[in-house]
């Protein structure tokens, strides 16, 4: 818990910077007096108003925490925001402002680092979890989804009116699409499409002085800007309109599961040679974990080959026997079913499971402490990089450990790196996400489990991305890099900044410092305006 540290030595220092002006708690009281007294509000706000002494506080703020590492953290919110419509996130964003409060704004709460809900500052959160309102238009291929609506509400919905229609978005139902949308956001039609950002058509953000913007109001950098670069740098996304993309009545998924003992290490060896170049509509990774030995009963790695085919099976099967003979898929190992059944499917729902499901917001997983970290691969891991990654799954902490490997090409390879900011496009054969899992409380087990993971990460250097080591956005990582909040110079920024966005970075600089030069918007890893002030940005709440 490293970078929490830091938080808390900082959040001292705010602490006793406001002591010799007013009390937090007066801060706060303030600060609900502004929003009850703001004008042109349409709603009242009251209903949407949850301090500390409501009993709605704590189940408001825990229902959408998915990461046990920051359930009980003592870094809470003075006050959370549920705001009804968009007078509500304008008034929070002004009477922040006006009284020395942070923003943290959250739709679905799957941010890796907590960065949605946790600040070692004095903050409100703005939780959009009642603007969830989806209109599906058939007739036209678009959808307007608010910000905190779910992917997994999204395709239900889009579900109930059409067979033929999905989105390119994730797997898991509970993430939110104001987090996942603007950092990007792919799914198993990523290669056939491209990612969740690339399908936005045109979106609504309250800005820093408040005012509501779209795809015309906001300027051309602005909109490039929340398609991959994060939207909370930049101000709060009230709604996405997104173009739907055609499937196909029938898919066809399959999982198979390799042991070493069945040739893993050689079938993963010829899939980063196949899994980029299949033909688009395959699309298969290779998830990695321990197992024991059906045969032997001892531990081993099982490689995971978990795939959506936009087809049927009867194309599928003759097209991975040319291709990928090594894997020895069969017809009975494949199932057909339609588009929104491969999404049950995918988050792991039996068969036959009514798609209502997709609307359930709670999910076990937020139960267990988690963290995970990302990598790009441009050539091969060759097969000894392979070997000597096995051993670190023996290892204690890696009972519920993961590392996938999700491959590019196709669509991806098409799209100009800087198209959007999400620039890892042409030469990424794939991506790899390591994860670990563990449910033991406090900081020894933390350090333990977080050790393997960066133990893991330090070992792959020689076989991913180099210059920069690439990493996803939407997989938050701390460890690459954090800002000194809100004094954050541009190099500092730079450091985590290349490795998610590569030259984009520098653009996406300049779009903040048009649209937030004070930077108000900002978190650990939030994009800093390119204004020095000796090296420094002043925060906007520091008095001058
Ligand atoms: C279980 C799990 C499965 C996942 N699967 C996938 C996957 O298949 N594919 C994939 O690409 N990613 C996946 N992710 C990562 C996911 O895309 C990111 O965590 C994403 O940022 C989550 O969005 P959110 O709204 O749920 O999160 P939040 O924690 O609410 O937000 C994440 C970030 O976006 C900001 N933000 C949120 N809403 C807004 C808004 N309305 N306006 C401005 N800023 C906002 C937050 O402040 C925060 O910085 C997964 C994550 C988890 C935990
Ligand atoms: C929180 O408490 C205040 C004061 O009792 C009340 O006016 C407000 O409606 C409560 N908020 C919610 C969301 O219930
Ligand atoms: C949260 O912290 C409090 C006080 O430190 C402790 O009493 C409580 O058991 C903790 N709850 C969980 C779920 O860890
Ligand atoms: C499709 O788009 C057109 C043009 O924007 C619009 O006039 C029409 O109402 C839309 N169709 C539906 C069903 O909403
Ligand atoms: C593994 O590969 C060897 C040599 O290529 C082959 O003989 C054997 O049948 C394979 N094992 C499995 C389970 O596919
Ligand atoms: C992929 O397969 C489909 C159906 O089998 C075919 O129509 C399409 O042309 C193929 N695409 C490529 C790039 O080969
Ligand atoms: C594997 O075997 C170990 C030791 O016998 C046991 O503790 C563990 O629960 C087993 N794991 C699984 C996934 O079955
Ligand atoms: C939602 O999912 C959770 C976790 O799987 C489960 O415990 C809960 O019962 C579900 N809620 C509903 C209404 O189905």
């Amino acid at each position: 818990m490293k970078y929490l540290s830091s938080y808390f030595t900082f959040a001292t220092a705010v602490a006793l910077l406001f002591s010799f002006n007013l009390s937090s708690a007066d801060s706060d009281e303030k600060f609900v007096e502004c929003l009850y007294n703001y004008p042109h509000i349409t709603n009242s706000i009251s209903n949407a108003v949850h301090t500390r002494t409501n009993s709605s506080y704590s189940s408001v703020l825990d229902v959408s925490i998915q990461n046990r590492r920051f359930l009980n953290i003592t870094s809470k919110p003075q006050v959370i925001v549920t705001p009804l419509d968009v007078s509500h996130i304008q008034a929070t964003i002004i009477c922040a402002q006006r009284h020395g409060l942070q923003i943290r704004t959250r739709s679905g709460g799957h941010d890796y680092e907590g960065l949605s809900y946790v600040a070692g500052v004095p903050f409100v959160i703005l939780d959009l979890i009642t603007l969830r309102g989806i209109e599906v238009d058939v007739e036209n291929s678009t959808a307007w989804v608010e910000a905190g609506a779910t992917i997994g509400e999204l395709y239900y919905r889009i579900s109930q009116k059409s067979r033929t229609l999905g989105f390119p978005a994730g797997e898991c139902p509970p993430v939110g699409v104001g987090g996942h949308f603007s950092g990007g956001g792919y799914g198993y039609m990523m290669r056939k499409y491209g990612l969740a950002a690339d399908h936005v058509i045109d979106a609504k953000i309250v800005d820093v002085n408040g005012n509501l913007l779209d795809k015309e109001t906001m300027g051309e950098d602005l909109f490039w800007a929340i398609r991959g670069g994060g939207g909370a740098s930049f101000g709060v996304i009230v709604a996405w309109k997104i173009k739907l993309v055609p499937v196909p009545s029938t898919v066809t998924v399959f999982q198979v599961a390799r042991t070493l003992e069945e040739n893993a290490t050689e079938i993963i060896h010829k899939w980063q040679r196949v899994a980029n170049k299949f033909n688009e509509s395959i699309t298969m990774k290779a998830n990695m974990v321990r197992v024991n030995s059906s045969k032997s009963g001892n531990p081993t790695v099982e490689a995971q080959f978990i795939s959506l085919y936009l087809g049927r099976v009867d194309e599928l099967i003759p097209m991975m026997q040319k291709i990928f003979p090594e894997l020895g898929l069969v017809r009975e190992e494949c199932t057909e079913m339609s588009w929104i059944e491969s999404i049950l499917w995918k988050a792991g729902f039996a068969n036959g499971e009514p798609t209502d499901v997709l609307l359930n917001r709670t999910q076990l997983i937020g139960l267990l402490f988690f963290k995970a970290k990302s990598d790009y691969v441009r050539d091969p891991i060759p097969d000894d990089g392979l070997e000597g990654l096995w051993p670190f799954f023996y290892e204690d902490e890696a009972k519920d450990a993961y590392i996938q490997f999700t491959p590019y090409g196709g669509r991806m390879d098409e799209i100009s790196e800087s198209e959007t900011p999400f620039a890892h496009r042409s030469g990424y054969i794939f991506h790899i996400q390591y994860g670990v899992y563990w449910e033991e409380k406090g900081d020894e087990a933390a350090q333990r489990y977080m050790n393997w993971i960066r133990r893991v990460y330090k070992y792959m250097k020689p076989y991913v991305s180099e210059s920069p080591r690439a990493a996803y956005m939407n997989y938050r990582d701390l460890d690459i890099g954090v800002n000194n909040n809100g004094y954050t110079s541009f190099s500092q920024a730079s450091i985590w900044g290349f490795k998610y966005f590569g030259n984009n970075f520098n653009r996406l600089a300049q779009v903040k410092t048009r649209v937030d030069p004070r930077n108000f918007f900002r978190n650990e890893q939030s994009i800093p305006p390119l204004i020095s002030n000796g090296g420094a940005n002043r925060p906007s709440w520091v008095p001058l």
